[in-house]
């Protein structure tokens, strides 16, 4: 029977075909010329009208069979060329995620700034303190008036002010975040609240236009200079990593009463006098004081039963001075040959 013989040859070229195709495509381009809806397989069967029962039998038999074999071809072949393809493609694509690596030195790192602020708030949070946020455009109210600067206090000029266009200000220090706490705590509270400040001065080594602070604020029963004296020389001690000895000096500022200017003896040479602490022994370091009580009531507070300390840290001449750093510029340059000294 010729048609037979057609059909094992169909199958014996099928198997040629269909095992050197390169990949699936061409593998379901061949395999739908063999079973496709006009393959030749398929187009043999339809000849098949014309034949005798018996015949059509053997042949429709045989031609279901080679369907079904052509169709497990396909399937193999198929598995196979995905099998080489994840292996082709995978050992092209391997990179080894535990290989080290060559760390570059463009990497960036932690402003110094940062790096200070960080540190005194985890003192602080230790100590049993929360930390503040305010805003950096503020109000007259809660930069001047609220805290004791009234009307045109001759204080005001010691805090040239950046003022805008709609009535504000750029807050000049942090303690006008003290005047938010009063407003919104209820006492008794602890709180630091670091920022940045501004202030229109002239840039020199030792001034800037824009710097940082951290305010200090506890307010609760009793409180008195013996707490804020114990609270200084504890972050001094943890933030110089030595025992720092301090002296209190009085210093003016409308919002303390007593206000005093905190200094610490000089880390260099110990208090005997030397080029650092220009022979005095001393470094002047962070201005404090108790609330006045004209402050608390301001803040909504009955200055008869609540009383409490305030300190404002510069966390610029921090870092100053525990690096030995004499240009107070160097902080804002964006100078990356400064900025690298001091990874993290
Ligand atoms: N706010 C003051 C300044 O920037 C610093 C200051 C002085 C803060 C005395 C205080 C304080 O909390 O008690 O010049």
């Amino acid at each position: 029977m010729a048609i037979l013989e057609d059909i094992q040859s169909i199958y014996a070229e099928a198997e040629n075909v269909l095992n050197s195709v390169a990949n699936e495509e061409e593998l379901d381009n061949q395999k739908n010329l063999f079973i496709g809806k006009k393959g030749k397989l398929t187009n043999i069967l339809k000849v098949m009208g014309s034949l005798s029962v018996e015949e059509k039998k053997t042949l429709g038999k045989e031609a279901n069979e080679t369907q079904k074999k052509i169709e497990e071809l396909v399937q193999n072949v198929r598995t196979k060329l995905k099998n080489e393809f994840y292996e082709v493609t995978l050992k092209q694509e391997f990179f080894d995620v535990l290989k080290p690596v060559k760390l570059s030195d463009k990497r960036g790192s932690i402003h110094p700034v940062s790096q200070i602020q960080a540190e005194v708030e985890a003192i602080f949070t230790s100590l049993g303190f929360s930390i503040m946020d305010g805003p950096e455009v503020e109000t007259d109210e809660n930069n001047f008036e609220a805290l004791n600067f009234t009307g045109d206090h001759p204080a005001r000029d010691t805090q040239d002010t950046f003022y805008t266009t709609d009535g504000k200000l750029l807050r000049t220090h942090t303690s006008a975040i003290q005047v938010r706490a009063l407003r919104n705590l209820k006492p008794p509270f602890r709180i630091i609240a670091p920022g940045r400040v501004f202030r229109y001065e002239e840039v020199d080594a030792s001034h800037e236009t824009t710097f940082y602070q951290v305010e200090g604020m506890v307010v609760g029963k009793d409180i008195s200079i013996a707490h804020l004296i114990y609270t200084m020389e504890t972050l001094l001690s943890e933030i110089f990593k030595e025992k720092v000895k301090t002296r209190l000096r009085p210093g003016y500022f409308p919002f303390v009463e007593p206000g005093f200017e905190l200094d610490i003896q000089c880390l260099v040479c110990k208090g005997k006098g030397c080029s650092v602490c220009k022979h005095s022994g001393w470094l002047e370091l962070l201005p404090c004081g108790l609330v006045h009580p004209q402050v608390l009531e301001y803040g909504g507070l009955d200055s008869k039963e609540w009383t409490g300390f305030a300190f404002g840290l510069g966390l610029d001449r921090l870092v100053m001075m525990r690096y030995g750093i004499h240009d107070i510029r160097y902080l804002h340059s964006g100078n990356l040959r400064f900025l690298k000294q001091f990874p993290a």
